[in-house]
């Protein structure tokens, strides 16, 4: 089914979220970051998450919406989260890429970045896994969904997906070690 594709999605972004976790604790420590790391897990957050995931999931909303219009507080509620996410998504990007370059910045506000990036995310995909999936698969009946799937261009996970882009492969490898 459809939305098991969304759910798979979640269950990877959290593995990522604790790669995050781990650099962002160690940062914190003062002990060596790997800001490689970072960098190509926001970076496949700004490729998939919010260019494939979220837009998928905004049709879903949409069409709850349509089959329930009571929702639309809630449906309008999701969308400005996915925006927010997104331009935290960027502003991580761009404090990574300053890091890199050795910058001057404050190790704090890249320390207050990078968690509340975390914290974000992690909030909004409970809520999906918790409440708005469940609410969409009880709402929406067959018809909504025939109406739906062929609006939802099947694009390739550039990470988890049948083949991984070179520049992920490092990354990945984090991702298929066991843990130490
Ligand atoms: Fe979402
Ligand atoms: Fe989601």
């Amino acid at each position: 089914m459809f939305i098991d594709q969304l759910h798979q999605d979640h269950v990877n972004t959290s593995k990522l979220l604790v790669l995050l976790q781990k650099q962002m604790d160690a940062f914190d420590k003062g002990e060596e970051t790997d800001f490689s790391l970072m960098q190509s897990i926001v970076d496949y957050m700004s490729e998939y998450t919010d260019s494939v995931h979220h837009p998928k999931e905004d049709l879903i909303y949409a069409a709850l919406e349509n089959r329930d219009p009571s929702y639309k507080n809630l449906v309008d509620e999701l969308h400005k989260e996915h925006k927010q996410l997104s331009s935290l998504t960027k502003d991580l990007t761009l404090i990574l890429e300053e890091i890199v370059l050795d910058s001057v910045i404050s190790r704090e506000s890249v320390s207050r970045q990078g968690h509340d990036f975390i914290k974000q995310n992690r909030k909004h995909l409970e809520k999906e896994e918790k409440t708005i999936f469940p609410l969409v698969l009880k709402t929406l009946t067959n018809e909504d969904w025939k109406s739906i799937e062929p609006t939802l261009t099947k694009q390739d996970d550039p990470l988890f997906g049948q083949s991984i882009q070179d520049k992920y492969k490092a990354l990945y490898s984090q991702i298929t070690e066991p843990e130490s």
